[in-house]
């Protein structure tokens, strides 16, 4: 119970990686606040682990900063929700732009400015995790926009972790290789396209959404207390080869 009598905003939580990390800081006493889009996720979820839900489209900038008004003041931030468009380079479109940095990107950022506003006039503390992923650092064909997104998303989280230093307040990133949500087992279950990209993993696996809420669990505990403007991997090793 190291989160007990704490709280903590997690966008994204409906669904997948978002969930995971829910179950995991609920379990350990967190009380979680819930923004998604979806009525019906945030509903099963709150039946699942209790806590307080916003439903909101965080593509829109005026409802992402009324939710996290409504959402109130957290002790800690976990950005997950996250979208993909895939695009060739020379195929992009403006709204495959608009759609992917809109969410992964502009939401994370103004999630975290409304966090910190609101640490800061309580005078302080706390501690966010983005979720960024591999593609930020590799080059995936097709992630053109996803990988802007979240190479852009780490670079904030450089500067969050300066800025918000000073008030206690610690802001990391995860950055995850392919991690097995449902739409992720669908995508990856054919062996002839999983085979070749977990050639590259030293352990021979994808994560499991449970796996990386370990991680930024582990990131938002006291155990973490030096660490800031970290972008910690959870990829199996994926990144160091
Ligand atoms: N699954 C992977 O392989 C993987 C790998 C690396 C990084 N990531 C990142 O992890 C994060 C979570 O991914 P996931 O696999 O759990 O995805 P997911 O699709 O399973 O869940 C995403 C959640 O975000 C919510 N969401 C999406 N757009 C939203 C919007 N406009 N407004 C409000 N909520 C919205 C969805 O409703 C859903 O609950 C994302 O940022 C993703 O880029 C995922």
């Amino acid at each position: 119970m190291m989160f007990s009598g704490q709280s903590v905003i997690i966008t994204g939580a409906g669904k997948g990686i978002g969930r995971a990390c829910a179950r995991l800081m609920a379990a350990r006493g967190a009380e979680v606040i819930a923004l998604s889009r979806t009525a019906a996720d945030l509903e099963s979820l709150r039946e699942e682990i209790g806590g307080r839900s916003v439903t909101v489209d965080l593509a829109d900038p005026a409802a992402a900063r009324r939710a996290m008004a409504q959402a109130g003041r957290a002790d800690f931030l976990i950005n997950s929700a996250g979208i993909n468009v895939l695009e060739s380079a020379l195929d992009m479109s403006e709204e495959g732009y608009e759609a992917v940095l809109g969410i992964n990107l502009r939401a994370a950022l103004i999630a975290c400015q409304e966090f910190g506003r609101a640490r800061v006039a309580a005078g302080g503390g706390g501690a966010i995790v983005n979720i960024t992923s591999i593609a930020g650092h590799r080059g995936f064909a097709g992630h053109l926009c996803y990988a802007a997104s979240k190479a852009g998303l780490e670079g904030a989280t450089r500067v969050l972790a300066r800025e918000f230093g000073p008030h206690g307040i610690r802001v990391n990133a995860v950055a995850p290789t392919v991690t097995l949500t449902d739409l992720a087992l669908a995508a990856w279950s054919d062996p002839a396209k999983s085979a070749p990209m977990l050639a590259r993993h030293p352990g021979g696996r994808f994560a499991s959404a449970e796996e990386v809420a370990a991680g930024i669990a582990m990131l938002l505990s006291p155990d973490a207390a030096m660490i800031n403007g970290a972008v910690l991997g959870v990829d199996g090793g994926f990144l160091a080869v």
